[in-house]
């Protein structure tokens, strides 16, 4: 018996009993379908600059626009080329143009053939994989001002998307915008699918009260009968709950502050069966810790960047454009526990330079989520071991500090902005990170600086670190 025990135990520690699989996260893809390089003024080369100068308009886009069509196909065609066949792609929507006269240039029929267009190329594309599509607040029109119980846009976008939804899919989402499925691949496990619109503090068409579209009673009666099931789920959505970490002059909480309370009080309640969480909408690379009630870290979220590389208008934000991101994630079949994903981007300024290439073939990896950062997957707990590594400092100068946050900080903006994250944005950043709640948030931007929120240079060897974070936690 004691041999026989000894034999399993060299078997589960040599063999590789994971089973990988993989899928695209792609988002934020905001196609400017009046995008025109070749603009004589470099005021007018987009409507989606909002009057500011293109200053390199280039065939594949510029800086301060949303995305030309040649962007997106590329972006598309790079996802073949680097990965054929995933298992199914998560697309976390926001599909058409910012622009500040949104009556001119966009209008319901513009929204669902910009949606279509995108829908029809990477159907055309991917024509054998599941997508699991999430509305995000530009794919309405008036954006953001999504009403609950159906409308003649979230109809059509049910239609627009029927081959990729099962029968009760369809059902939900073309009432509510939301759905769950069975995860291809993975069918004893849940995705389940957002309408986040429902939540976000600039729809009109709510008032941040009750329960719009019932969807949180939908969702703790799905994550209840996936626990009964002993189902793992992916939570999927547009936008997440919590803070933006590029604004800095006001706190700005995207949910209205009843639906942010719910929302976490939920994820505390179902954190044992909730996997993996994908937003978009921030159009940076980010993640989101959460923590219960005691301040134990308990999830966590995964924000991809943008396909658009548009410099947002937010006031408070400095420079924040982005180069053109897709993310591919890789995650354990059986268990849906995350292990790795890859960040693939375009280098915007450079493949604009390369005319005579297929642009596809320009999109190139940026980084590998566990080499880049040294953690051994991309869990909770290793999440929020790069937070903490981040608010406690490098060791040394000298060495490659693979968690230092002008490491992080260089791809949150996808490899755009190289510029050192000085105290106010190591501020904005990691208090986005790890306070998704209103009070922490608050509490952690108030007492920045403090010994008690992030020690000084000369405290932050790796242990007194450690105990001083604890402390606080
Ligand atoms: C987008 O869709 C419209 C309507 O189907 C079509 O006329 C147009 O050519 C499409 N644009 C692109 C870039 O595919
Ligand atoms: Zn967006
Ligand atoms: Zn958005």
């Amino acid at each position: 018996m004691r041999f026989g025990g000894l034999l399993t135990l060299i078997f589960v520690c040599s063999v590789d009993t994971q089973n990988i699989g993989k899928f695209w996260h792609i988002s934020d893809h905001h196609l400017d379908p009046y995008y025109n390089a070749e603009g004589q003024n470099p005021i007018d080369v987009c409507p989606s600059s909002y009057g500011r100068e293109s200053a390199n308009p280039g065939p594949l886009g510029d800086y301060n626009c949303d995305s030309p069509w040649e962007l997106i196909k590329s972006s598309v065609h790079a996802m073949k080329r680097l990965h054929a066949n995933p298992d199914f792609i998560i697309w976390t929507g926001d599909d058409t143009l910012h622009t500040s006269d949104q009556d001119k240039y966009l209008g319901p029929e513009k929204v669902l053939e910009i949606i279509g267009n995108i829908t029809a190329v990477i159907t055309e594309v991917f024509p054998d994989s599941r997508v699991f599509p999430a509305m995000g607040n530009h794919d309405y029109h008036p954006k953001n001002q999504i009403p609950p119980g159906g409308s003649v846009i979230v109809s059509a976008l049910a239609g627009m998307w029927e081959h990729w939804l099962t029968k009760d899919a369809y059902i939900t989402f073309r009432q509510e915008g939301y759905y769950k499925d069975t995860v291809p691949g993975s069918e004893n496990h849940i995705m389940m699918v957002l309408n986040s619109n429902y939540w976000y503090n600039s729809n009109k068409a709510v008032d941040g009260t009750g329960d719009p579209g019932l969807q949180f009673r939908w969702m703790k009666l799905s994550l209840e009968s996936a626990r009964v099931n002993n189902q793992k789920v992916f939570i999927v959505g547009h936008i997440s709950p919590g803070y933006f970490e590029l604004v800095s002059n006001f706190r700005m909480l995207w949910y209205y502050s009843e639906f942010n309370n719910r929302f976490i009080s939920i994820v505390r309640e179902f954190d044992d069966v909730i996997a993996g969480m994908f937003f978009g909408h921030h159009h940076t690379d980010t993640f989101k810790i959460v923590k219960d009630t005691k301040g134990n870290v308990i999830s966590s979220m995964l924000l991809a960047p943008g396909v658009t590389p548009w410099a947002t208008t937010l006031p408070g934000v400095v420079d924040g454009a982005n180069n053109p991101g897709i993310r591919l994630v890789e995650y354990d079949k059986d268990t849906m526990m995350l292990t790795d994903y890859v960040q693939y981007y375009l280098n915007l300024d450079e493949a604009n330079q390369q005319s005579e290439v297929d642009p596809a073939s320009l999109w190139k990896e940026e980084y590998r989520a566990t080499q880049k950062y040294g953690i051994p997957d991309v869990t909770t707990t290793s999440l929020n071991s790069i937070a903490k590594a981040m608010r406690e400092g490098c060791e040394s100068k000298d060495s490659v500090c693979p968690t230092s946050f002008n490491n992080y900080h260089v791809l949150n903006t996808v490899s755009y902005n190289k510029d050192p994250c000085d105290e106010n944005c190591q501020k904005y950043h990691l208090c986005a990170i790890m306070e998704v709640e209103e009070n922490g948030y608050n509490s952690c931007m108030d007492n920045w600086g403090s010994d008690a929120i992030r020690p000084t240079a000369h405290l932050s060897g790796i242990f007194m670190g450690l105990i001083v974070y604890a402390n606080i936690v």
